[in-house]
């Protein structure tokens, strides 16, 4: 009896153990991340202004929340193996800065890495997940973005199924940012792991580049990621990764589309730019809110690309919580193109039942913020190169 006693203690507590924490991710995570703009040049001055720039410039009112220091924040580990974060870029040390992020009432995150060493060769979780859970945890961590660099023949699942455990038994809630690149279809098996997965190799500062390491352009990222939209809802998110609006190389017009796109796509709002100078342009691109609520639906439903348009220009769908549906009209070319959008063609005549359009519906255009009229006539328009025109139909 009580052998019986103890082999059930055990086995409830290991299945205690063997899960994430749930609610912290029922819309996609909103934030910033460092590596985009800055890479490995991160400190806590940069830390401390990018909170005060998220908290004071409209993006905390926004739905931003998590302010993220990627690789290289960690320097070594002690005698103890504590990990241990750079003294010169990070004086007043992680709890202080955690303190100071909290204070502005935003959140914590940190990246570290499934191998032996990150990918910018800083020592790695390996084989101190528990240690490494347990420090966060006392430094105020509440979001944890962890990457596949240095695994030699570690399993992805078991890796990060691992720093999962490890995360819930230290009992600080953590939302846990998978980072395998998608090389092991985690789509597939995250779903209880982390609350979102990258799908795809580093997103490039650029249009649709590619490096022969992988990685590409946003328009390519965005193409591998659209192919995944099932796997993807409330508390497990496709990463197409970090945004790279505003950092200089996409125009305004292209910096709008990838953020309207990754809005369609569900994907998690993390910003890569130098937030403490925002353009007015990139400022209201990133905080309009209209655009950020298809994003933050609580349906939860990565858009889709459901036509190609003439003149290349992509209509991408999202249906929304209310019965509203989202569309954005693409144009991916490097021309301007026409619309003569009619809807009774796209919308089955307007019948109102296999979609929640009818001649009446209403149309509003999230970008010019102004209503256009009703679905009882063509939509016209013309939509410049790379831009988008984005619009939301309801009752
Ligand atoms: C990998 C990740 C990036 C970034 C770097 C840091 O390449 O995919 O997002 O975290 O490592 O070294």
């Amino acid at each position: 009896m009580r052998y019986l006693f103890f082999l059930q203690l055990l086995v409830s507590s290991i299945l205690l153990s063997a899960q994430k924490f749930d609610g912290l991710a029922k819309t996609p995570p909103m934030g910033w991340n460092s590596w985009n703009k800055f890479a490995c040049n991160v400190d806590e001055k940069l830390i401390r202004e990018t909170a005060d720039a998220m908290a004071s410039n409209g993006m905390k009112e926004a739905g931003y929340e998590y302010i993220v220091i990627d690789d290289c924040w960690q320097v070594s580990r002690d005698e103890n193996g504590d990990i241990v974060c750079d003294p010169e870029r990070f004086p007043s040390g992680m709890k202080a800065l955690a303190d100071y992020i909290h204070s502005k009432g935003l959140k914590f995150g940190l990246y570290s890495c499934a191998g032996s060493k990150t990918c910018e060769g800083r020592p790695g979780g390996r084989g101190h997940e528990y240690q490494d859970a347990k420090m966060y945890a006392s430094w105020g961590v509440d979001y944890l973005k962890y990457d596949f660099c240095n695994t030699d023949a570690q399993k992805a699942e078991g890796a990060y199924k691992t720093m999962r455990d490890a995360l819930y038994a230290a009992k600080r809630p953590v939302v846990f940012s998978i980072c395998e690149w998608g090389s092991t279809e985690p789509w597939t098996w995250a779903k209880n792991v982390g609350h979102l997965w990258r799908t795809t190799s580093d997103i490039m500062n650029c249009w649709d580049c590619k490096v022969n390491w992988g990685g590409m352009g946003w328009t390519l990222v965005m193409d591998k990621n659209a192919e995944l939209g099932r796997y993807a809802g409330p508390g497990g998110w496709n990463d197409p990764d970090m945004l790279q609006a505003g950092n200089g190389v996409l125009t305004d017009v292209e910096s709008r589309s990838h953020f309207t796109l990754w809005s369609m796509m569900a994907a998690p709002l993390i910003t890569g730019n130098d937030i403490r100078s925002l353009t007015p342009a990139i400022k209201e691109i990133l905080t309009n809110k209209e655009i950020i609520a298809l994003n933050q639906d609580t349906l939860g439903k990565q858009g889709y690309r459901w036509w190609t348009l003439d003149g290349n220009i992509e209509l991408w769908l999202k249906p929304l919580s209310n019965g509203d549906i989202a569309l954005c009209f693409f144009n991916r070319s490097s021309v301007a193109a026409s619309i003569d959008f009619d809807w009774k063609r796209y919308f089955s005549n307007l019948d109102g039942k296999t979609y929640n359009v009818t001649g009446q519906t209403r149309i509003r255009d999230l970008w010019l913020k102004k209503e256009l009229g009703t679905t009882n006539k063509n939509l016209k328009a013309t939509i410049p190169a790379h831009d988008v025109l984005t619009i939301r139909l309801g009752q």
